[in-house]
């Protein structure tokens, strides 16, 4: 049984999973894809950038030719030939070092300026997902992403590109210097490559899957301490402390299991790509001593070349750090594109809602959510007319908040399915359509900002007389008066500060001061007391006479002064009509109304009984 419900909610969805053999297809073609279009906006300054890198090299590579002639200057006792050669020496090791410099500002500024970006565009398109984005990929997958990740990507587009760069000039420049000066030493010289090309072909593909995997077990490990700390007090309230402990450690475990196969592979592949370039080194020691003492080689045209050589050293070695981060960087980049491959599912028309009034028409409506068999909502056809009061009430789960989340536009509807003031609302843009309605949820969101801030989040340059008039509305005054700093009290993070009660008045407030011909509210009032309903309610009613409010609720007492109840049952539209005409129908309503009303005779007749 723990093991079923171990497997419930908790866990990274499949699809975030990395899968053998997933290696290939549009997704990994994309990634790279996209980092070149972000390289692109700073072509100029990695361009600059690669030029300084090339003036470094030529400076780097300028000393072996001096280093042969200050050694065939001493051998030849010819002092003004080293004195040059050695002023030579001074002056490319100052310019080198100042090219170097250069490259390294502008390429690896560059790599961060392009990591800034695709965080900033990264965040704008999470703002764009609807609810079903989210229900997939949790929180703390979503964060890995944005930090770990990215800084992948930028350490592949700084120090990784730096060296790549430096790898193929130094290679296309010195490997034909090296055959001008002796071709048949550079031969010998060059023996062992073939064996670290095909020692990184193997090994890259392993770095790829292990860093995707090792990224991956993070984003877990991110999303089980985020819902920890989200979730301290059922924790501790089920005294779950000991096997969320056990379950971190498990997954902490797996994290570490692929680092170490990752160490393991990488403590492998750097040092053998260094021990090939040693090999050459004592190759060419052998070869070249012979040639010197058959005199088919100068003592300088000997140093010279080992000069030559130990320039190849640097990059064959790091070679292995480039793959490296040229997979891990390849393997981020790939999860950074799941992001942006999800496209917002929530159609965005065109049009902008041009009356603005809030006439809302719903034909034959259904909605099904991604992975449910059974559709939730199903054959909903109604119409609701400005200024408005419609209740909707059914049992619990019968689709009441679906079909408000449908109205509010938060997730998407089926073309023809929905009108707004006439139009289609696929064809609408999104902002138009919600800038018509204000919802406010059952289980109310506050930022960690003050209750003032919290209040007018819809409109933050409201006057401090608007937010206290919302507060009014909502029938939160006076106890806000009485907090220490008033509405300029911190609420702590989402609310915590606050009763269930006063959180839920708080977003009721923040929905109250946008004034939207539409106000949508889901079963906000649940955490308040009966009496306080009914004032909110009142004093709603008053000053807001030509708003649509479309309410769902438990508590059928507030129905009764609704223009039009919506009973849903199943997710399908059952009965609908005015208190009076649904208790003649005498069906689901005139049930659920007799209940509740025995339900507050007994409670009455025992508060009197106490009273006595
Ligand atoms: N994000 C979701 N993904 C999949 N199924 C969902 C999702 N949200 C709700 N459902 C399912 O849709 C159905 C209707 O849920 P909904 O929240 O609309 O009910 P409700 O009438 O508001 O219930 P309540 O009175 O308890 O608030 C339920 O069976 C629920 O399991
Ligand atoms: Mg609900």
């Amino acid at each position: 049984m723990a093991g079923n419900v171990s497997s419930l909610g908790l866990e990274v969805p499949k699809s975030f999973i990395p899968q053998a053999g997933r290696g290939k297809g549009s997704f990994v073609d994309a990634a790279p894809r996209r980092i070149r279009d972000y390289f692109k906006r700073y072509k100029w300054a990695f361009g600059f950038g690669i030029a300084c890198l090339i003036i470094t090299q030529g400076f780097t590579l300028w000393v072996p030719r001096l280093l042969k002639q200050a050694t065939d200057g001493i051998v030849d006792g010819e002092i003004d030939q080293v004195k040059q050669a050695a002023m030579g020496m001074v002056a490319a090791a100052l310019f080198g070092a100042l090219a170097r410099i250069a490259s390294r500002i502008f390429i690896f500024n560059s790599g961060r300026d392009v990591e800034h970006d695709l965080r900033h565009d990264l965040f704008a398109h999470l703002e764009r997902q609807g609810q079903n984005f989210f229900d997939q990929m949790p929180q703390g997958q979503v964060m890995s992403r944005m930090v770990n990740d990215l800084t992948q990507v930028r350490l592949l587009l700084g120090p990784g590109l730096l060296n790549i760069t430096n790898a193929v000039l130094v290679y296309s420049v010195v490997l034909p210097l090296l055959l001008y000066t002796d071709w048949e030493l550079t031969l010998w010289a060059l023996m062992p490559l073939p064996a670290i090309i095909l020692m990184g072909r193997v090994t890259g593909g392993k770095l790829f899957t292990y860093n995707r995997e090792a990224q991956e077990r993070l984003g877990e490990l991110s999303t089980r301490v985020q819902e920890n700390l989200s979730g301290t007090m059922t924790v501790r309230a089920y005294v779950q402390e000991a096997s969320e402990e056990k379950r971190f450690q498990e997954q902490s475990d797996k994290y570490l299991d692929v680092n170490i196969k990752l160490a393991r592979l990488r403590g492998f592949m750097f040092p053998s790509m260094g021990l090939a370039g040693s090999l050459s080194s004592v190759i060419i020691l052998w070869m070249g001593g012979h040639r010197i003492a058959s005199g088919a080689m100068t003592v300088g045209g000997f140093v010279e070349f080992s000069a030559y050589l130990a320039a190849l050293t640097w990059p064959t070695a790091a070679l292995g750090w480039i793959i490296s981060l040229w997979q891990r960087g390849k393997a981020a980049m790939e999860r950074v594109n799941q992001i942006f491959t999800a496209e917002p599912n929530l159609q965005n028309g065109s049009q902008v809602s041009s009356q603005g009034e809030g006439h809302i028409e719903l034909r034959d409506l259904s909605y099904s959510y991604p992975g449910n068999e059974l559709p939730t909502l199903k054959g909903i056809t109604t119409e609701i007319k400005p200024g408005e009061t419609v209740v909707i009430v059914g049992r619990t789960g019968c689709g009441k908040s679906t079909l408000l989340k449908l109205l509010a536009r938060l997730l998407p509807v089926q073309s023809e399915q929905m009108y707004f003031d006439g139009k289609d609302v696929n064809k609408l843009t999104l902002g138009s359509v919600r800038e018509t309605i204000s919802y406010a949820p059952r289980d109310a969101f506050l930022f960690s900002r003050t209750i003032a801030e919290n209040v007018a989040f819809g409109a933050p340059e409201s006057s401090e007389s608007r937010v206290s008039e919302a507060l009014e509305m909502a029938a939160f005054d006076t106890e806000v008066a009485a907090f220490p700093e008033g509405f300029n009290t911190v609420v702590g993070e989402r609310g915590i500060t606050l009763s269930g009660g006063q959180r839920q008045r708080t977003t009721l407030a923040r929905a109250f001061l946008v004034e939207r011909p539409v106000l949508i509210l889901d079963d906000t009032l649940s955490a308040v007391d009966t009496e306080t309903e009914t004032e909110i309610l009142g004093s709603l009613r008053k000053t807001q006479q030509k708003q649509t409010l479309i309410m769902a609720t438990h508590r059928l007492a507030c129905a009764a002064q609704a223009d039009r109840i919506l009973v849903l049952d199943q997710g399908e539209l059952v009965e609908q009509g005015n208190e009076a005409e649904l208790l003649a129908l005498d069906g689901i309503y005139a049930q659920m109304y007799r209940r509740q009303r025995r339900e507050q005779d007994l409670e009455d007749e025992q508060l009197r009984e106490r009273a006595v």
